[in-house]
């Protein structure tokens, strides 16, 4: 069964069935129904309630607000001068495009966008995510709703979408597979454990991604970058107490 889309009693029917075309979910009316109805419904998928001005995905017995996670909060420290480790391990700069090949919730790509003041494309291999994602980059407060504008989110396993696109698309590639996922505290990682796509990233997909990049590829790892290694990436020198550490591959 496939996740469905719904309104909560402020929400656009419009929107849900938006969201269900585009990401392949079930748009279905709300008529009245209460949560545990529309997850008996569902049939153990999740739902994805949107109302005005929040949405959420109800999960079996979780569920979680339709958030940027830490995003927001990472673009207003960037805004007030703060160096985010993203930006300045990709060396972003104005004008730079960029390839966010694991989208995720979208808090890379928001700073990534707000150094680069250009649009970047997102690829989330989950319909479920990219719906989610969608739903809060839409919901962010006004002051991040131009970024969120930027974020160009399609459903696409990178390892395919990269072998399609011509050489040297993009200046830089974001690539943060599942790799960090299981030590996270936060409760959206959760969500990413549920419904991402873990597989690792592997040898010939970053290859592709060097052959896309005109400058690059930032790998990002849980230090001290074991998965780094395993790709032939030496990790960029960081604080030692970062809990994050990046690999860089320049473009071929
Ligand atoms: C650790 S999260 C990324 C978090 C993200 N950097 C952020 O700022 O929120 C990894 C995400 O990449 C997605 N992903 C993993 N492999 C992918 C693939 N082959 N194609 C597209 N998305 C993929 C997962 O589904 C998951 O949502």
């Amino acid at each position: 069964m496939r996740a469905l889309v719904t309104t909560a009693p402020s929400g656009s029917q419009d929107e849900a069935e938006e969201l269900a075309r585009r990401f392949g979910l079930v748009a279905e009316l709300r008529k009245g129904r209460l949560v545990p109805e529309l997850l008996a419904a569902a049939q153990g998928a999740p739902v994805l309630v949107v109302g005005s001005r929040r949405a959420d995905l109800f999960d079996g017995d979780r569920s979680f607000r339709a958030s940027t996670g830490m995003g927001f909060l990472r673009l207003v420290r960037a805004r007030k001068g703060d160096a985010d480790p993203l930006v300045k391990a990709a060396a972003l700069a104005r004008g730079d495009e960029v390839l966010d090949a694991t989208l995720g919730l979208a808090q890379d790509a928001l700073v990534a966008t707000e150094a680069t003041q250009e649009r970047i494309v997102g690829l989330e291999a989950s319909p479920v995510l990219a719906a989610f994602v969608v739903a809060a980059l839409r919901r962010l407060p006004g002051a991040a709703s131009e970024a969120a504008a930027r974020i160009e989110v399609r459903c696409a396993d990178h390892r395919t979408a990269l072998r399609e696109l011509p050489s040297g698309s993009f200046d830089v590639i974001l690539l943060d597979p599942m790799f960090r996922a299981a030590q996270e505290a936060n409760p959206l990682f959760d969500l990413l454990r549920r419904h991402g796509e873990h597989a690792p990233l592997d040898p010939v997909t970053l290859r592709e991604a060097r052959r896309v990049a005109r400058r690059g590829v930032l790998v990002k790892d849980a230090a001290p970058g074991a998965e780094l290694t395993r790709l032939d990436l030496v990790p960029l020198p960081s604080r030692r107490t970062a809990r994050i550490v990046f690999g860089w591959a320049p473009a071929e």
